[in-house]
């Protein structure tokens, strides 16, 4: 019997070369295609994998899937790595696989391949969910392992076996994209001190280039769910998030531009675009950030979001960890209610007003006017007691005038 083997397959040239590559070698590939929102007319995935050799192609729109169950539970927790990047490549990848391990089971397969190379995160990330969700499953990365010592081989390769080479000349970057945003790198970029060329950009102007007026939007949340913009209601996660990435890109906001620790030991140079990410933890943040009390809130800055952006980046999405940190965040979630009102301009997505039904915010309280309710008294004798440990210490090791 042929060994079965599922194939993540984006339709490009490294891909559709494995799907030949491991056919070659005695496997019956069947390819999987997933839309996670990268905004690439899927249509002719099928016909093109089967010219590669494939015995069957399947194409999937799991968008609605990828924002409620790796979208949302990421913004609710806060998580950047690096307290920069909204780990969009890395949030695709354990949904992929488990969408690879269902067909496997499905089919009868005993193998799954993905098309990473070895020096990357996303080998990590697709090999480690795979093996968390079955550990028998035996995982192939071809790029990893075969033989072409060069693009130009595999190129030649290609064109041998009838794999349309594309004849116009692609951008000298590398990406990857779905809702979250979109990941850049290599070519030009490898230069660290070099600004990004303005052509490396798919779904952001450039800052300079956005209109000169501001441009005011409101995010509603219900219950730790973002529900609307500007007052008009979604019923799909992935819309909402589709169109914010578009009024935010507009106005050139969401663009990263960092040296990143990948979990492999490398520093790279990635650029990155996520209007609607970057907008969403921090829309979601300032609710909390309202609605929670200082423990809580303090908490959730200092023991979940860091975690969780390590997790996420380390490949660890199918973890005890994970499942645990969510359980913290649907808790508080429950009580996420409001609206908050961004200010896009230039570049910059400015928080400008925020209110919550539950918000914890009293003027009364607050107020330096005379209405304040404030008991003034009990300042005092707050400050006497805290200030106490500092006090005594300060004795005790004659410090001060008297000494
Ligand atoms: N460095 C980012 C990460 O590890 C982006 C990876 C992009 N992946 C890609 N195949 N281009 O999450």
């Amino acid at each position: 019997m042929k060994k079965r083997v599922i194939l993540a397959y984006s339709g490009g040239l490294d891909t559709s070369v494995i799907v030949r590559w491991l056919t070659d070698k005695g496997f019956e590939v069947i390819t999987y295609t997933a839309d996670v929102g990268q905004g690439e007319e899927l249509d002719e995935i099928p016909e093109k994998a089967k010219a590669a050799g494939a015995v069957e192609a399947i194409v999937d729109d799991i968008k609605e899937e990828f924002a409620r169950q790796y979208c949302l539970p990421l913004m609710r927790s806060g998580a950047l790595y690096e307290n920069r990047y909204t780990l969009l490549s890395a949030l695709s990848r354990p949904l992929i696989s488990k969408k690879l391990v269902e067909l496997a089971h499905k089919y009868n397969a005993h193998y799954v391949a993905h098309g990473s190379t070895g020096k990357g995160n996303d080998q990590v990330r697709f090999e480690t969910s795979v093996w968390a969700l079955d550990p028998d499953i035996e995982v192939l990365a071809p790029v990893r392992d075969w033989e072409f010592k060069s693009r130009d081989e595999e190129i030649e390769y290609a064109k041998k076996h009838g794999i349309p080479v594309k004849a116009t000349k692609e951008k000298p970057y590398s990406y990857d994209r779905n809702l979250w945003g979109v990941a850049i790198e290599a070519g030009d970029l490898e230069d660290i001190w070099k600004e990004p060329p303005e052509d490396a950009f798919e779904i952001t102007v450039n800052p300079q280039n956005a209109p000169d007026q501001p441009e005011y939007i409101e995010i509603e949340f219900e219950k730790g769910i973002p529900v609307a913009v500007n007052g008009k209601k979604y019923n799909e996660l992935w819309k909402l998030i589709w169109d914010l990435n578009e009024i935010g890109g507009k106005h050139g906001v969401g663009r990263i531009d960092m040296v990143e620790n990948r979990l492999v030991g490398i520093k790279s140079r990635e650029v990155y675009e996520s209007p609607a990410g970057l907008i969403l933890i921090k829309a979601y943040d300032e609710i909390e950030s309202l609605v929670l009390d200082r423990f809580t809130y303090h908490y959730k800055l200092t023991h979940i979001a860091q975690p969780y952006a390590d997790l996420v980046y380390n490949g660890l999405w199918f973890s005890k960890l994970r499942e645990a940190l969510d359980a913290f965040t649907s808790e508080i979630a429950s009580i996420v209610n409001g609206i908050v009102r961004f200010k896009l301009y230039k570049g910059s997505a400015q928080i400008v007003g925020r209110k919550s039904p539950n918000g914890l915010y009293f003027e009364k309280l607050a107020t330096y006017s005379p209405e304040d309710e404030f008991d003034h008294k009990a300042g005092e004798y707050f400050t006497k007691v805290w200030g106490l440990p500092l006090k005594v210490f300060a004795k005790a090791n004659k410090k001060g005038i008297d000494k």
